[in-house]
């Protein structure tokens, strides 16, 4: 076909000169950026196949010189982080939890620590934050059934309360006398006590009737809660047994709540932690539990 250079009458457009049945062909070359870019593009592929792995080869693939991979990459950024982490690992391995409360880059350390293996193994039962449910205490508060110093929070969770351990913190089975099925007090008398209990908390209460609770009270109660009802630990004995005034209640502190507790008797267990985490891992839990909210 011979070269025809003419314009399109209709698009003013050159053609090719390449006509087929009377179809022309417009020649409509690419802007010169857009092609300077593509052979840039070009270029640098070949550049990048050269420096990093690119073809896949059966089994295996082209290295590159760089001899760059991703998992090299995650396995060195991973060796890094653990050789940080273990210079404080050893760290608190060789201090007491007090100490650790003290240094600033530990204690910040053991608190993000501590609060993923917090949610991990213990916020099933004391809730996420350590808010408590029923039958599970609050952590975040100030009021402790065996003790709010870390010393206090380490062993709790070292031995547990009630747990299969020999060191464990209540006797297994006992802890609060189960009054009524026992036989030690009547319906009534059980009656008569959550009434006072109720006037501790300035809940609406049968006045006759909490007058004769508290002589209950002080007859049965007072040698665990204490004789304001302030609870064992304020009252410097060691039962673990809990506040009954202004309490942020374990089991409910609602008239139907407190019959059946004085009437059946409770006995929470907290697992004994020992056995199953490292002692490194409990000292962060402790100190994450004692700053959640009352550590003392
Ligand atoms: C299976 C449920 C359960 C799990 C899991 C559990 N706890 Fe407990 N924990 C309890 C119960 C129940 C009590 C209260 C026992 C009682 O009634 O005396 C308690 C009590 C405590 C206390 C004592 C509070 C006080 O007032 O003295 C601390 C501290 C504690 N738990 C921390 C933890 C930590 C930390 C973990 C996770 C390693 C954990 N618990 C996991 C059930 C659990
Ligand atoms: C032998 C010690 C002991 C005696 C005596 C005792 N308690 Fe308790 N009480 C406990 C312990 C320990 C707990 C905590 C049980 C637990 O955590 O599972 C408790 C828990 C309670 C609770 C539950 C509080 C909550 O937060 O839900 C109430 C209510 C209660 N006691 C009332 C009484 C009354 C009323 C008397 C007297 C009639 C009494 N207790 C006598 C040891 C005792």
């Amino acid at each position: 076909m011979a070269r025809n250079i003419e314009k399109d009458a209709l698009s003013g457009v050159e053609t090719t000169g390449h006509e087929w049945d009377g179809l022309k062909e417009l020649n409509n070359p690419l802007p010169k950026w857009w092609l300077y870019i593509f052979y840039v593009c070009i270029a640098w592929s070949i550049v990048y196949y050269v420096l990093y792995p690119a073809w896949p080869l059966g089994k295996t693939y082209t290295k590159g010189l760089l001899g760059w991979s991703m998992r090299q990459e995650i396995a060195d950024n991973m060796a890094a982080a653990k050789a940080g982490q273990a210079k404080y690992l050893t760290a608190i391995a060789a201090k007491s939890v007090d100490e650790i409360q003290k240094d600033k880059d530990l204690l910040s350390f053991a608190m993000a620590g501590g609060r993923s293996v917090f949610n991990e193994n213990c916020a099933a039962c004391h809730g996420a934050g350590g808010q408590g449910a029923k039958g599970y205490p609050t952590l975040a508060d100030d009021v402790w059934l065996w003790g709010g110093t870390t010393a206090d929070i380490y062993k709790t969770i070292q031995h547990g309360i009630r747990a299969d351990d020999g060191d464990t913190r209540a006797t297994v089975g006992v802890g609060m006398t189960a009054f009524g099925k026992d036989g030690i007090l009547t319906k009534e008398q059980v009656d008569q006590v959550s009434d006072y209990i109720l006037s501790l908390n300035k809940k609406p209460a049968d006045a006759a009737k909490a007058a004769a609770g508290a002589k209950v009270f002080e007859e049965n109660c007072v040698a665990c809660h204490g004789d304001k009802a302030q609870g064992s630990l304020a009252a410097g004995i060691d039962v673990g047994a809990p506040p009954l005034v202004q309490a942020n209640w374990i089991y409910g502190g609602d008239k139907a709540t407190l019959v059946e507790t004085i009437a059946n008797g409770r006995a929470g267990v907290m697992p004994a932690w020992a056995k199953r985490l490292d002692d490194t891992t409990i000292k962060q839990l402790a100190v994450y539990v004692h700053n959640l909210g009352g550590g003392k």
